[in-house]
């Protein structure tokens, strides 16, 4: 069986964040290259970069943070070992996804953006996986899901668990 490796982060860094804030500084609009650096680096971006991103671009933490939160890609936290991507666009939309997706979320207890309490999955949205004639349409890491179902997706994860 093909053995999926979770993709590795660097456990978080002030002096890695700052030399990555350091970097990416020069550039134009430069808090989002920064934001994304740290976040490719550390797998998220951590409260600690707040200040330091801050003081590098002599702006506020508030107009920081106003970035991180409006921006769903960055995250606030480590994702968990599994990321599930449910994809909200309309052709899966048509497939009954809406209801689905609020089953799936009710069973592991978190709402999107999430990640279960023990670590094991992340829930987030997206807009189109090219599977739209077999919605509804998931990934599970890097596993594409035609016609997902709670059964499917828990069996998807475990694949990608084993
Ligand atoms: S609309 Fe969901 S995969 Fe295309």
């Amino acid at each position: 069986m093909v053995q999926h490796e979770p993709r590795r982060h660097e456990p978080w860094s002030e002096n890695r964040a700052a030399a990555l804030i350091a970097e990416h500084v020069h550039l134009e609009g430069a808090t989002l290259p920064i934001l994304h650096a740290l976040q490719e680096t550390f797998g998220y971006v951590d409260e600690g970069a707040v200040p330091l991103i801050a003081d590098a671009l002599n702006v506020s933490r508030a107009e920081v943070h106003g970035c991180i939160t409006f921006y769903h890609d960055f995250r606030r936290a480590p994702a968990g070992r599994h990321q599930v991507k449910l994809c909200r666009a309309e052709a899966c939309q048509a497939m009954g996804s809406d209801a689905l997706h609020a089953e799936i979320l009710a069973g592991l207890g978190i709402d999107w953006h999430e990640t279960t309490p023990d670590g094991r999955v992340t829930v987030e949205p997206v807009y189109c996986l090219g599977l739209c004639a077999n919605g509804p349409g998931a990934l599970v890491d890097d596993l594409p899901v035609a016609r997902l179902t709670v059964d499917g997706l828990q069996s998807a994860i475990k694949e990608m668990a084993s």
